[in-house]
């Protein structure tokens, strides 16, 4: 899978998408994230704008469409994308479905929001997704596009060393994940259920299903109707 990632911004993605799952992804060859500065299509040579006052009488910033249209043309006309994704507190709110979704496709654009927001006519015409991390406001796109690339990029096959773990997350099915426990068995007195003591797997599955059941009852209701997937 390739990710390409367009923001003002590049700096602020070298943390996430340099560590642990997500780093090791790209130097086995799994994903293959490129970061690009938007102000390299800027038409403006001397200063790199890549925004303009907006038309009418609201205040701030906003991106223009022609460095974006440059840049997403340039990137298209080497490859299919299968999406092009704005990040926005306006757009679809993302979730695990999402990016089981995501992760199937070979090439994604993800284009970063920043200032008041950008040309609408980027989103009429350039954009075919636009995902929500959640509803409160960011300063920029940079850490929803971190968020995206980094529940995407571990699901694809070989990121995460025992494969399975990976479909017994959160969310998957639908559900909360069981409690989890390590040595020691009994901490001050803290003690590990029995049944995962046991050597039974049928039992320890059925009792893992059943604590997933209740966590998601108590903490997350919404999740068991089927509509929110
Ligand atoms: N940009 C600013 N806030 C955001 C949010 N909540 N989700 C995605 N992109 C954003």
């Amino acid at each position: 899978m390739r990710i390409d990632i367009i923001t003002v911004l590049p700096e602020m993605l070298d943390g996430p998408l340099n560590c642990s799952i997500i780093q090791r992804a790209r130097n086995k060859g799994i994903v293959d994230i490129h970061v690009h500065n938007l102000r390299d299509w800027s038409t403006d040579l001397k200063h790199r704008h890549v925004d303009d006052a907006p038309f009418g009488f609201s205040a701030g910033m906003v991106m223009q469409i022609e460095p974006i249209d440059r840049c997403i043309t340039d990137l298209k006309s080497q490859r299919n994308y299968d999406e092009v994704i704005y990040t926005s507190p306006d757009g679809e709110m993302f979730n695990q479905g999402m990016a089981n979704s995501l992760s199937l496709y070979e090439n994604i654009i993800i284009l970063c929001g920043h200032y008041k927001g950008i040309d609408q006519r980027v989103r009429d015409h350039l954009i075919t997704k636009e995902i929500s991390i959640g509803d409160y406001v960011l300063t920029g796109g940079e850490l929803a596009a971190a968020v995206i690339a980094d529940s995407v990029v571990r699901l694809l096959p070989g990121a995460i060393h025992d494969e399975q773990s990976a479909f017994s997350d959160c969310f998957q099915d639908n559900l909360l994940a069981a409690p989890i426990y390590t040595r020691p068995a009994d901490y001050k007195g803290w003690k590990v259920p029995e049944i995962l003591l046991s050597g039974n797997q049928r039992l320890v599955e059925e009792w893992e299903m059943e604590q997933a059941m209740e966590r998601t009852r108590r903490l997350r209701p919404d999740l068991l109707d089927s509509n929110t997937k």
